[in-house]
């Protein structure tokens, strides 16, 4: 039976360069559920659609043919065949994609195509609501974590290698704003699963952390979980 990680948390906390090395060392694939997010974002933006409307937002998800494929080991998204994998990267997308993740119809979409994705390969899938709601019965769940300041340090560096000109102080209140609202939001909110292991990476390398999710995988398939 193929095994499968779930690595939830805020923004910032290293998800994907950790979930990503993890998947390579394991020779698992590796999902990014936030990236999901991001298209449907994006496709709202785009088609103009009332952000704060709910049920505007709900109504035009059909639309959004969000499909990811893995391209020599790197995930791709597309939205309706366009490659939007760099465009969804933008620091505006990151709040369309939370303002949708807390409409049901899109997480219903996002959560059916993640669980097909899982169905039958080794994975490895980060995002917020993997442990608690995709993913119930994954053979590991892990919960990274890491001081606010470092997060939205880390998420200033990438932005600013990538020559945005947004500030360390806006970096840090859209990711407080942010994380704020994928926890409070009523369905599915970020949330650690009762059974998932708390990581801090705030003093760890990265490398640290991908040894310490490994020894766990180890242990949790050992005690007979997968
Ligand atoms: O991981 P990320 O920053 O790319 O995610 C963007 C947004 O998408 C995040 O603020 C909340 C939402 N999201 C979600 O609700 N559930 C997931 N499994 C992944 C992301």
């Amino acid at each position: 039976m193929p095994f499968s990680i779930a690595i939830d948390g805020p923004a910032g906390a290293g998800k994907s360069t950790v979930a990503k090395a993890v998947a390579a060392r394991l020779g698992a694939l590796y999902l990014d559920t936030g990236a999901m997010y991001r298209a449907v974002g994006l496709y709202m933006l785009e088609g103009g659609v009332p952000m704060e409307d709910d049920s505007a937002i709900a109504a035009a998800v059909p639309g959004a043919g969000v499909l990811v494929r893995h391209v020599d080991g790197a995930q791709r998204v597309f939205l309706n065949g366009r490659d939007v994998s760099e465009a969804i990267r933008r620091p505006e997308i990151s709040m369309a994609a939370s303002r949708v993740s807390a409409v049901a119809a899109v997480r219903e979409a996002m959560v059916a195509m993640q669980r097909r994705i899982a169905e039958d390969c080794d994975i490895v899938m980060d995002g917020r609501d993997i442990g608690t709601k995709v993913l119930p019965q994954a053979t590991l769940k892990i919960f990274l974590v890491a001081d606010e300041k470092i997060r939205a340090r880390r998420r200033f560096d990438e932005l600013q290698a990538k020559g945005a000109p947004d500030t360390y102080e806006q970096v840090l209140a859209d990711l407080v704003r942010r994380d704020r609202d994928d926890s409070t939001r009523a369905v599915s909110p970020l949330r650690k699963a009762e059974d998932a292991v708390e990581v801090d990476t705030t003093a760890l390398s990265i490398e640290e952390c991908v040894e310490r999710i490994l020894a766990l995988l180890q242990d949790a398939l050992r005690g007979g979980r997968a």
